[in-house]
């Protein structure tokens, strides 16, 4: 999908992986609408960007404020992109050190934030969409989710993180078929350890942030890796991939000796998809 021109909304796209997309967006010649929270930097962010970039302050869960995103967005035409970025992280063992047990009002916090929030930002993005005339061979919008690599090998004390990132992948089949008849589809990118502030303090420093993840090295990646591969997935027309950046390095390799997903079953079920599965592609493209 040609992205110059059309109006597209990140979320969390205040800092991080979210900023480094609004950019590659507004590079591609979109106009962007950042949604992030009041107390983030989103206004400072959007001034420095320019005239094509505003900023929304919003809570993705909270519907009111994100059907303003929505129509702020609007008014520079329909929404054809976007990116959910906005997460939060939360510590929670099922026992903590004290012997006490982990607390439910982490845990639902963080599961209204990633999980909710995801399905929130998703149906009321859709809704917009639905409303689009087509454009190139059918296309009326695309989302991209973010996942991370905790969805499928979470750490501990990562239980309510690792159990929201879980949903958004199960959601994303869900909706890319749900939504596929409408020709909106529906991506979700699963990152590992990326250098920004929600990796941790560990991420204040590059030395620090590779000592952080010495037991894989290569591990770590650029926001930049995020935002190409947000952008791949709108040139391509793929729906439902889910490259998991963690094991970046022997990923795009695998991918490239074998042209085959690692989530095999999961894209062989949905083959006869109307949503075209064309993630092997789509990954063994975007490695090469
Ligand atoms: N950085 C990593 O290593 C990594 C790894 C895997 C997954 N992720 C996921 O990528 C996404 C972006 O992470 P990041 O590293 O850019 O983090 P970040 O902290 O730099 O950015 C997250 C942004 O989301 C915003 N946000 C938080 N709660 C919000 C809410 N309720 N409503 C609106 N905005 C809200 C924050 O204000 C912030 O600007 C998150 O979903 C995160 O879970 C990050």
């Amino acid at each position: 999908m040609n992205l110059q021109g059309t109006s597209a909304v990140v979320t969390g796209g205040a800092s991080g992986l979210g900023l480094a997309t609004a950019k590659r967006l507004l590079q591609a010649g979109a106009k962007v609408t950042i949604a992030d929270l009041a107390t983030s930097s989103g206004k400072l962010v959007a001034e420095e960007l320019g005239a094509s970039v505003q900023f929304v302050a919003a809570d993705v869960t909270d519907t009111a404020a994100m059907e303003a995103v929505y129509d702020a967005a609007e008014r520079w035409g329909p929404v054809r992109a976007l990116v959910h970025c906005a997460g939060r992280g939360g510590a929670v063992r099922l026992v903590e050190k004290d012997g006490s047990p982990g607390s439910l009002e982490t845990y639902e916090a963080v599961i209204r934030t990633n999980l909710v929030g995801t399905f929130n930002t998703l149906r009321l993005a859709a809704v917009r969409m639905a409303r689009n005339e087509r454009i190139d061979g059918g296309d009326r919008g695309a989302c991209v989710l973010t996942a991370s690599v905790a969805a499928f090998e979470g750490q501990i004390g990562q239980i309510p993180y690792a159990s929201a990132k879980a949903g958004v992948v199960g959601m994303t089949i869900v909706a890319a078929r749900d939504l596929a008849t409408k020709g909106i589809r529906v991506c979700t990118i699963a990152p590992g350890l990326f250098d920004t502030r929600a990796a941790g303090p560990a991420a204040a420093t590059g030395e620090g942030f590779a000592r952080a993840v010495g037991s894989a090295p290569g591990a770590a990646r650029h926001a930049g890796r995020i935002r190409a591969l947000a952008q791949h997935i709108w040139r391509t027309r793929c729906s439902m991939a889910k490259p998991s950046a963690s094991t970046a390095p022997f990923a795009w390799r695998r991918a490239k000796r074998t042209a085959q997903p690692m989530n095999a079953q999961s894209t062989a079920r949905a083959e006869p998809d109307p949503t075209a599965i064309r993630w092997p592609r789509c990954l063994a493209a975007f490695a090469s």
